[in-house]
Order: structure tokens, then C-alpha cells, then sequence
């Protein structure tokens, strides 16, 4: 259908292609292949007989072709939604179609502004939790890393389990990091035993996925015959339309199953590198503080609500210019249905190809000085400049991330509780390195000392 350039191919081993170099550390391969070949580019990795092409687009104009302006053509087909529906099944995330059409009608309700800002409430208790715990640290070191997974993981548990779930923690922290690994590994290996067989990895992959499941499947059992509390599952369980009924005891546990694994970890990289830069930029921290204090009073002052997110304008910014530098979601994978143009390059059917707000975020086009950490870059009148995929961490288009607003607001009030008691001090000797993983992945810790205020 098109006449337009074909993208230029990766240079790699004469051999192997970029097989090394994705395997070995893909961001740095991405953000290589822009700065060498262009916005548009096709890796070819593997040895031959056994090749595999993806092609990487890497502008905002490009991003918002796939995901949002020709979406129909661009699937989530690939490899790592196969392994994520096998892990976790066809929820929100990972359904397609009218199973997806359905699901979306009936969730999406559960997500408008007013009802998702019902749970600041449990996002500040978590908080002022979470500062309390730092107050007894010894030495006053933290891993933010490893802190703000559990700060997440606790809010996410508690909007979607209510009082339940306390013995909830235990099972998710034990089997779901264990499935994601697996998931991972069967996405990045060209050669894989089916599932069915009976291996040591298949096996125990097998018996976590029936513990997780247990634990959903109970919850969501308990809930069946109670009108009584606002818990997310609650609120599933009890969800209907005329057009679509109400979801069935699978797409209730996918459900389930989609808010943990996609509304915690992503949530807690934000908040861990958000932290992590303001430790580095004594000057931002100071600005942000006063902000906070502005709006909440000093130490130990009130708990934050959803209306102070307005109030909150600057702390929004650090957070989204940390999102910048550090999105959750690195890459975004699709698979085309036909052949289609990209940016003014071709893209054939059945091709496999990722956008990247790892490297668009950091693409000189739109990003002068890119590495610098500047949340003035997020005015106003400075977003207003700049085109609108230039930052997409929550994706875009009809795919959009359903919990971005939820997102926003735990990490908003979680910052501005944890910077109103704290001053942070880098322990690191610099930026903590990070890798590709289903999300963003810090490579080593990210040590912060922290001196209570007041
Ligand atoms: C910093 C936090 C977050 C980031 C960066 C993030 C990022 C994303 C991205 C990039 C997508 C689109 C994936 C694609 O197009 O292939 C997505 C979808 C989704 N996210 Fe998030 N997410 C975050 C937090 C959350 C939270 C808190 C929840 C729920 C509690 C959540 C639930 C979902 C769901 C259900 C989808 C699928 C939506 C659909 O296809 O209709 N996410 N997220």
C-alpha cells in the first residue's frame, strides 16, 4: 500500500545481528539506534535461519501512529502479551477485541476521578505508615527502591482488598515477582519448552500461579453476597450493565490479577526515582518542601486529600519529569496486522515492533539538554509547546492506562507526606543504573539517608 522508506537496519555482529546488544542492555541499543540511524529503525537479531526483526519507533509523531491514530493495526500480539496472558490471563491489560470492549465497559467506571480520589485517604494512612516505620530506622538509611515497592504494593492491596489484606501480602510478595521473572525470561528467549511440560521452571511456575489464583479466588468468593464495603473487588464483583452483565468468576480474578501486577511496581519506580532525583538536587528538594509545607503545614501536620493534588503544582512537575527520565513502562510492544506506514516508513504486516518512552522521553528533538533533571520543563506553557507523545508513560490512545490518575494521586500525596517529614541525602555515588525488565528495573540500590524534620 505504500511507497514509502524502507527503515534502515540496525548495524550489529555480521553474525548475530543485535541479538548481544538487546540482551545484554536494550535502552542503551535503543537510544544508540536513534542517535545512529533515526526515528524509525528495524533491529535484526539472532543468527541466521533463526532471525527475528522488531522495528523500534522512537518519535512522538511516530508513538502516536501506533498507539493512538492507526491503533487498529497495531496489536498486542507479541511475545510478552502471550507470556502476560499465560501468567495472569486475559484481563484489561492484555484482552483484546470484543473481550476487551466488554471488560473496559465495565470497569471503566470504577476508575473516574471522583471515585478513584475516594482512596487519598487510604494512600495518606499508608504514607504517614510508611514515615512513622522510617522515624525507627537505624542510621537513618533507605532503599527507595525496595521501600516504595512495598509502599505501593500496600496501597494497591489495600483500594482493591479493603481490611482483607493483611494475609493477602504474604502470597503476593512470594509468588507474584517469582511469575513476572518467568514471564520475562520465556519473552526474551528465542527458544522455550512448551508450558505443558513438565520442567523444574514450568512446574513451579505452575504452583505459584494456582496459590495466587486461590488467594484472588477466595477474596472474590467472600465478597459475592456483601454490599457492605467500597473495596475495588467489592466493586467488581457487584459491576453490571443491561448491554454486557456482569464479569464472571475468571475475568473477575484477571482483573484482580491485572490491577497488581500493573498498579504497583510502575507506581513504585515513580516514586523511587522521584525520591532518588530529589536526594541528588538539594535545590529542587528545598523548592518542593516549601511547597508542601505551603500546603500541608510542617512536620507531622494534616494528611493530605485529593484536593491538595491542585496545590500541589510543583511536586506534580518533579513527578512527571522523573517519569521522564525514568518511565515505568520503557517500551510499549504492538505486532502489525497489514502493511502500514510509520513516520513516513514502512512497517510490513505481521512485524513486531516496540515505541519507547525511554527514548522518546530523552529524544534531543524535543528534549534540549535530555539527561538534565529539569521538572521546569513541565509549565504549562512549556508542555503546551511540545508535541503530545513527546511524554507518554501511561501509553495513549484507546489502550491508555486505565489507573493514571490513580497513579498520580498515590504518588503526589506520597511524596508530599514522606518530603514534609524527611530530608533526603543522596547515598549513592551517582544515578543508579537501570535495565529493561517487564518494567523499569534499577539495577543496584538506590541508598538514600534520610534526617527526620522537626
Ligand atoms: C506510574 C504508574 C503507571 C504507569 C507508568 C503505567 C503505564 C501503563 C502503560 C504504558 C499502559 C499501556 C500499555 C500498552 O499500551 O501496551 C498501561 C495500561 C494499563 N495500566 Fe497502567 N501504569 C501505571 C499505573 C497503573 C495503576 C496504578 C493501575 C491500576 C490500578 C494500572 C492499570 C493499568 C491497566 C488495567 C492497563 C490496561 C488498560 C487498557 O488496555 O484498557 N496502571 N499502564
Amino acid at each position: 500500500m505504500t511507497t514509502t522508506a524502507p527503515a534502515p537496519i540496525v548495524a550489529g555482529h555480521p553474525l548475530l545481528g543485535s541479538m548481544i546488544d538487546l540482551l545484554n542492555d536494550p535502552l542503551a541499543a535503543y537510544l544508540r539506534a536513534r542517535r545512529d540511524h533515526g526515528d524509525v529503525v528495524r533491529f535484526r537479531a539472532g543468527p541466521p535461519g533463526l532471525r527475528s526483526d522488531v522495528y523500534a519507533v522512537f518519535s512522538a509523531e511516530g508513538a502516536q501512529q501506533v498507539l493512538a491514530t492507526r491503533a487498529a493495526n497495531f496489536r498486542k500480539d507479541n511475545v510478552f502479551y502471550e507470556e502476560l496472558r499465560q501468567s495472569v490471563g486475559n484481563g484489561l491489560l492484555t484482552s483484546q477485541d470484543d473481550a476487551y470492549l466488554r471488560q473496559r465497559r465495565l470497569v471503566q467506571p470504577l476508575f473516574t476521578r471522583r471515585r478513584v480520589n475516594g482512596y487519598a485517604q487510604q494512600v495518606a494512612e499508608e504514607a504517614v505508615a510508611l514515615a512513622a516505620g522510617w522515624r525507627e530506622v537505624p542510621g537513618g538509611t533507605v532503599e527507595l527502591v525496595g521501600e516504595m515497592h512495598r509502599f505501593a504494593l500496600h496501597v494497591v492491596g489495600r483500594i482493591l482488598f479493603g481490611t482483607d489484606v493483611g494475609k493477602a501480602f504474604e502470597v503476593i510478595e512470594r509468588t507474584l515477582p517469582p511469575l513476572q521473572e518467568y514471564s520475562l525470561k520465556r519473552g526474551f528467549s528465542p527458544i522455550k519448552a512448551p508450558r505443558t511440560w513438565p520442567t523444574p521452571a514450568n512446574r513451579r511456575a505452575t504452583r505459584l500461579q494456582a496459590e495466587l489464583y486461590a488467594l484472588c479466588d477466595g477474596i472474590i468468593d467472600n465478597r459475592r453476597d456483601r454490599h457492605d464495603r467500597d473495596d475495588l473487588v467489592t466493586l467488581l464483583v457487584h459491576a453490571e450493565n443491561a448491554e454486557d452483565g456482569s464479569l464472571d468468576a475468571d475475568e473477575l480474578r484477571e482483573q484482580v490479577l491485572i490491577f497488581l501486577l500493573a498498579g504497583h511496581e510502575t507506581t513504585a519506580t515513580a516514586l523511587a526515582f522521584a525520591l532518588h532525583l530529589l536526594a541528588r538536587h538539594p535545590e529542587e528538594q528545598r523548592r518542593v518542601r516549601d511547597e508542601v509545607d505551603r500546603v500541608l503545614g510542617g512536620p507531622g501536620g494534616r494528611a493530605p486529600t485529593a484536593e491538595d493534588m491542585e496545590a500541589l503544582p510543583y511536586l506534580t512537575m518533579v513527578l512527571k519529569e522523573a517519569m521522564r527520565l525514568y518511565p515505568s513502562a520503557p517500551v510499549i510492544g504492538r505486532r502489525s496486522v497489514a502493511d502500514a506506514e510509520v513516520d513516513g516508513v514502512r512497517i510490513p504486516a505481521g512485524a513486531d515492533l516496540l515505541v519507547s518512552p525511554w527514548v522518546t522521553q530523552r529524544h534531543p528533538g524535543y528534549w534540549p539538554d535530555p539527561d538534565r533533571f529539569d521538572p521546569t520543563r513541565f509549565t504549562p506553557e512549556a508542555e503546551a509547546g511540545r508535541p503530545r507523545y513527546a511524554w507518554f508513560p501511561f501509553g495513549g490512545g484507546p489502550r491508555a492506562c486505565i489507573g493514571q490518575h490513580l497513579s498520580m494521586l498515590e504518588s503526589v500525596l506520597g511524596l508530599a507526606v514522606l518530603l514534609r517529614e524527611f530530608e533526603f541525602e543522596d547515598a549513592e555515588a551517582g544515578e543508579v543504573p537501570v535495565g529493561a525488565g517487564i518494567t523499569l528495573m534499577a539495577k543496584g540500590p538506590a541508598r538514600a539517608r534520610i534526617a527526620p524534620r522537626g
